[in-house]
């Protein structure tokens, strides 16, 4: 066991610290307020190796591992989760997915761009009728020639008016089920692709959130990934990773809002002392401190087993399950210790509060992230 860090990966924490105070920090609230897309921003991160993170140089990566990108999406959550989601979802859910199952086109065409940022990536796996329940697929897709013919609609999209291109899971044969699920990349653009609706959300304003429909959307057959009844397994697999990063952006809302929660307590003064020196603040500063830190511990062994090249999808799960329960316990905390001024827009742990909740939801319920835990430690 070795708690250390190596050097290069207390750089990149360093870097994204950096950045995130630089870059992110200053506009986030005006950008949540306005549900503002971060455009700018995320080209930075593009350009600092952010937006493909564990993808291979040859590839147009970083070629950084796991635990980097952990530490990486906390420093940029504890500012902006908004940025952090949608950097977790080009890294995890596009970037790796293609690097693992793409052919060696869709790598040169499609990986090279994502990794570097200058695409960015969507994923879409969400229906109406397909949340939790994702095998449950009604988007179709035929064989027609040198295309596939898309119809349906997916929604709680992340990155989907924005991206360049969407991985879309839908059903080329439905009689087979899971396994008649098939995964395309569909670029932005492409007839019958349309951006459907813009949704208004809680938190996490500043990222993007469509729903999408294909209408007869024809896409080359070069575009199907793997092959085809290979859909839910790619989805899956590549969720699995996905949960790492999530957790990681709970991890960093959780630490945001107790540096808030410290520095706020440290200069608030009631009968005549700074709060902090009140013991019921300090219990409350200690509980938040070791519950993130178990977070923390969670979502490292979970990058490190996938680093390791280790089954990882259980310690995932249970990553997600706890960070999210942290995320959502500290920013609701931290609004307590800052009183009435925590309910108000001025102070930041109203929106960590709001950006927290989703981290309970999205890339798997904590209640499908028990079911993940159970089924393995059943078997
Ligand atoms: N990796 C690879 N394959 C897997 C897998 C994994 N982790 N988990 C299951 N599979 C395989 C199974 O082996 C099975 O294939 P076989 O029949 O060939 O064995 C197939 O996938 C179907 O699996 P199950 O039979 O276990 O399916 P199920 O319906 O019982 O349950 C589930 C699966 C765990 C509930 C799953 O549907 C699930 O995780 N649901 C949640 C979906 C989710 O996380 N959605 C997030 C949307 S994306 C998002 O939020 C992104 C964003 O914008 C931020």
């Amino acid at each position: 066991m070795n708690f250390e860090f190596t050097e290069t990966q207390l750089m990149i924490k360093e870097t994204a610290r950096k950045f995130a105070e630089e870059e992110l920090a200053p506009s986030a609230d005006e950008r949540d307020e306005q549900e503002k897309f971060p455009a700018e921003a995320v080209k930075k991160m593009g350009e600092l190796g952010f937006m493909g993170m564990m993808v291979s140089e040859r590839h147009g990566g970083a070629g950084l591992d796991t635990v980097s990108y952990v530490l990486a999406v906390e420093e940029i959550s504890k500012v902006d989760a908004s940025a952090g989601v949608i950097m977790s979802v080009n890294n995890s859910l596009v970037c790796w997915g293609l690097e693992t199952y793409g052919s060696d086109y869709q790598k040169e065409k499609y990986l090279k761009e994502l990794a570097a940022g200058r695409m960015l990536g969507a994923f879409a796996l969400s229906e109406p009728e397909a949340g939790s329940d994702a095998t449950n697929q009604r988007t179709t897709a035929r064989r027609d020639g040198e295309y596939y013919v898309l119809n349906g609609t997916k929604n709680f999209i992340t990155n989907g008016s924005t991206a360049d291109v969407v991985l879309v899971m839908a059903a080329t044969d439905r009689s087979k089920g899971a396994k008649g699920v098939s995964t395309f990349i569909v670029e932005k653009g492409s007839p019958g692709f349309v951006v459907a609706k813009k949704e208004k959300k809680l938190g996490i304003r500043s990222s993007d959130t469509v729903s999408l429909s294909f209408e007869e959307c024809r896409v080359p057959k070069e575009n199907l990934v793997k092959e085809e009844g290979f859909g839910i397994k790619f989805a899956l697999k590549t969720l699995d990773g996905g949960r790492i990063g999530i957790a990681a952006q709970a991890l960093g809302i959780a630490q945001g809002s107790l540096e808030a929660s410290l520095k706020y307590s440290k200069e608030r003064t009631a009968f005549g002392h700074p709060i902090a020196e009140f013991q019921a603040l300090q219990f409350k500063l200690a509980d938040m401190a070791t519950n993130i830190e178990a977070a923390r511990l969670l979502c490292l062994k979970a990058a490190l087993l996938k680093d390791q090249g280790q089954p990882f999808g259980p310690a995932a799960a249970m990553a997600k399950l706890y960070a999210s329960k942290v995320a959502v316990a500290s920013a609701l905390e931290a609004v307590q210790i800052h009183g009435g001024y925590g309910y108000i827009r001025e102070y930041k742990v109203e929106r960590f509060l709001r950006d927290s909740k989703i981290t309970e939801i999205y890339e798997g319920t904590s209640e499908i992230q028990r079911v993940v835990i159970a089924r393995s430690i059943l078997d």
